[in-house]
């Protein structure tokens, strides 16, 4: 049987990634797949694993940059209605892995839940959120979490609870090959104090990032708990640009792409952010943006 016998309704060829990422940039996908179910998505990922496929998973695509030559293998994407299931459970909200990170939000403030209000205007999937330790200075997702459903590269299905999920700065130890869901625990409080609280969070993130669709998350992690965006805006390099990549002047941690850009220009404007911090401020950067 090949690799794509049986699954061609739900695997495309040469898909441009281009429109599914936040940058806008960057080349196709050998092969991307839109599951409908759990079933079609264990098929295609034991697939893959035989056939030695490389396999990515594509949530948002709000803190990743396409290269301009694509990506080999399966990029699997999980929009279907089956994986973005939300639902409340008592104290707690169960979240597939392709719900958006912003409505799992609303949805628990709407129910007076708190926990999770600080995490209002970060893009992303819920499953790109645990798989980064998404969240602010206030607080991120992985404290909350108390379970989390996930598959293997050879396509079994796990679940993780309690110690065996570790979660630090920005990162998880939630290294499977797919997400597919997770509960977070969550604390009862009054609706309209949550919602005030979310409200205040949304107008200071307004305020302090470019938040379109034009550039994706923050680019680099913060060294030691010290602002990336405070060094570069300190190192002068806010308005830089090589090509159509710009830091952006809101805030420096940031890149914005425009017109013309292609993802070599970020990839080049990285590089020089990150020598220029190295050389003016003594200190290295890490990467949070993932670059495929
Ligand atoms: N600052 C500057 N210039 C800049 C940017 C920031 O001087 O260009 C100063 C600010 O004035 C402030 C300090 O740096 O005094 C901290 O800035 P901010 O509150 O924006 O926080 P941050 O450390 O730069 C972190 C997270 C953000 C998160 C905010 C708010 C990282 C890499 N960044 O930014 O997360 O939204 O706190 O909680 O952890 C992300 O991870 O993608 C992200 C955007």
């Amino acid at each position: 049987m090949g690799l794509l016998t049986g699954l061609e309704n739900i695997v495309r060829c040469g898909e441009p990634l281009a429109m599914h990422a936040w940058f806008q940039l960057g080349g196709p996908a050998e092969y991307f797949a839109e599951p409908e179910n759990i079933d079609q998505l264990v098929e295609l990922i034991r697939r893959c694993h035989e056939e030695d496929v490389e396999m990515r998973i594509l949530g948002q695509g709000s803190n990743i940059l396409v290269r301009d030559e694509g990506v080999p293998g399966m990029v699997i994407h999980l929009s279907a209605p089956a994986f973005c299931d939300i639902r409340i459970e008592g104290r707690s909200i169960v979240a597939g892995a392709g719900a958006l990170l912003g409505r799992t939000v609303t949805t628990t403030v709407n129910r007076g839940l708190a926990g999770l209000e600080s995490l209002i205007g970060i893009p992303g999937t819920v499953g790109g959120a645990l798989h980064g330790n998404a969240g602010t200075r206030s607080g991120n997702i992985g404290q909350w979490t108390i379970n989390a459903t996930v598959i293997t590269t050879s396509g079994e299905i796990c679940q993780r609870v309690g110690d065996e999920l570790v979660f630090g700065y920005r990162q998880s130890n939630l290294d499977d090959l797919v997400i597919l869901e997770a509960g977070c625990e969550l604390e009862e409080d009054d609706p309209k104090a949550l919602a005030r609280r979310m409200q205040k969070q949304w107008i200071v993130k307004k305020a302090s990032q470019p938040m379109g669709h034009q550039c994706a998350g923050c680019v680099f992690k913060n060294p030691r708990g010290v602002s990336a965006g405070e060094l570069i805006d300190r190192a002068g390099l806010k308005g830089t640009r090589i090509g159509g990549a710009v830091v952006s002047d809101r805030h420096a941690n940031f890149i914005v792409s425009e017109p013309e850009c292609t993802s070599q220009d970020v990839l080049r404007l990285i590089d020089l952010i990150r020598s220029q911090v190295r050389d003016r401020m003594g200190v290295d950067m890490e990467l949070e943006l993932e670059i495929w």
